[in-house]
């Protein structure tokens, strides 16, 4: 089981090395030199002409006679796929403008790539745009991280610290390798990214931008109890049987996210809302940490949900300046929470916010993860519950995803005794 202090050494996404006949391609390409190698040529002429046949690191540009422009159109398809649901979609037979598109590749640059694959270092495997836009991304799927490193690495060798490379394609052809390296060190040292969520019965996905983590950071990451709470927070709007939804005339519903994040759950409940409903009738608070907030509005404008969504400062342990800002009798009908727990003091400051900002005939949607080292913090908040006259209406356990893997997860409907 997961401790968030792992945050900061998840375990790496394992990729399966395949097998190649490696060693005779490649004593043969080092013997080549500049010259197109003849055997390879002809080995390659022999070879059928079937998209099908796999590539491997041997067939990327060689560092030392590519040009910048070719290595870093490579980088760029060497781009990690997207990432939906904590998992990374395999980008298989797509086509080439749908490859250009995702990866904000320029044209000139994959031709530039083309002609190192059909002229300068002919290779029938890679000689058209549909086989290097399907193949070279692939290849993160199909080769050992060793090998991909091993490349990267030849690539900073040469191009790092040299002054006779310095224009603007080196400092991109820089930056992609660099970020192609981090991709490879952990959760932790990984580039800032944007990430997708897909969800049952919502229209389109849900993009979040996520920094890298630093410090302590926590809410620059979408944890994995936000994934389920939001289902069904879009379940529930979709069957429309909140309790809320019906009977409300033109009262407005009013939704607080506490601790927020990337806002992933209380993006999912305006972007449902405002599917079925536009954005009126309804008035939406995701909150966080000062540190936090920033991103968290960058999330609601990447959604397009800055007309009815406020990302705003909301601190459980000095929430005055929120109650100052927004009047002293608000009061919300959903609160949503997921993966508050993870200090001894959490408990309290959490069912403190639920107390001070539930409506009377409100209800709070909590999901939290079963971390075996917080068990004692979770029975504190059932008992704090308790004592502030909260009562737990329905509870749910089930199984989800992180980015680690599995994880078990306890959901709680909360209202007013
Ligand atoms: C584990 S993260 C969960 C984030 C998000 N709900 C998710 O599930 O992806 C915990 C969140 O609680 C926020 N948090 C921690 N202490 C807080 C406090 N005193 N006031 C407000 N937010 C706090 C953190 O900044 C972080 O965004």
């Amino acid at each position: 089981m997961f401790d968030p202090l792992d945050l900061y050494s998840p375990d790496d996404i394992q990729i399966v090395p395949v097998q190649f006949n490696l060693v005779g391609r490649e004593q043969k390409k080092h013997t080549s030199g500049r010259q197109h190698d003849e055997s390879l040529a002809n080995e390659d002429e022999k070879e059928s002409d079937d998209d099908d046949s796999v590539i491997d690191n041997l067939d990327l540009p060689s560092v030392k006679y590519a040009s910048p422009e070719v290595i870093l159109c490579t980088l760029i398809l060497l781009r990690p796929d997207r990432q939906v649901n904590f998992n990374q979609e395999t980008e298989k037979n797509k086509s080439v403008l749908e490859v250009c598109k995702s990866r904000g590749l320029q044209p000139d640059l994959l031709k530039k790539l083309l002609s190192w694959y059909a002229d300068e270092w002919p290779n029938k495997r890679l000689n058209s745009l549909e086989k290097i836009c399907n193949k070279i991304p692939m290849l993160r799927h199909m080769i050992s991280k060793e090998l991909l490193l091993g490349y990267y690495t030849s690539v900073l060798k040469k191009y790092n610290n040299n002054s006779g490379f310095d224009n603007e394609t080196i400092q991109k052809l820089l930056k992609e390798l660099s970020s192609r390296i981090s991709e490879n060190c952990g959760r932790t040292a990984q580039p800032s990214t944007i990430r997708y969520f897909e969800l049952r019965n919502l229209r389109n996905a849900i993009p979040l931008y996520e920094p890298s983590l630093t410090a302590d950071n926590l809410g620059w990451k979408t944890w994995g109890s936000s994934l389920i709470l939001s289902q069904l927070v879009v379940d529930r709007l979709h069957t429309a049987d909140m309790d809320f939804v019906a009977n409300r005339g033109t009262k407005r519903i009013k939704v607080l996210e506490l601790g927020s994040g990337t806002g992933l759950v209380g993006l999912s409940w305006a972007s449902k809302w405002k599917e079925l409903y536009g954005i009126d009738n309804t008035e939406i608070f995701v909150t966080d940490l000062p540190d936090i907030v920033t991103n968290l509005k960058k999330n609601v404008s990447l959604n397009n949900l800055q007309d009815f969504v406020q990302a705003e400062i909301l601190d459980w342990t000095n929430p005055q300046s929120f109650i100052d800002r927004f009047g002293y009798e608000n009061e919300f009908d959903i609160i949503l929470i997921a993966d508050p727990i993870y200090s001894p003091q959490h408990p309290e400051w959490v069912v403190n916010m639920i107390s001070r900002f539930l409506a009377p005939s409100g209800t709070c949607h909590l999901e939290i993860p079963l971390r075996a080292k917080y068990a004692k913090e979770r029975e504190l908040l059932r008992l704090l519950l308790q004592d502030n006259d909260l009562m737990v209406v329905k509870e749910e356990y089930s199984e989800g995803i992180d980015d680690w893997g599995v994880v078990e997860y306890l959901y709680r409907q909360i209202i007013r005794n």
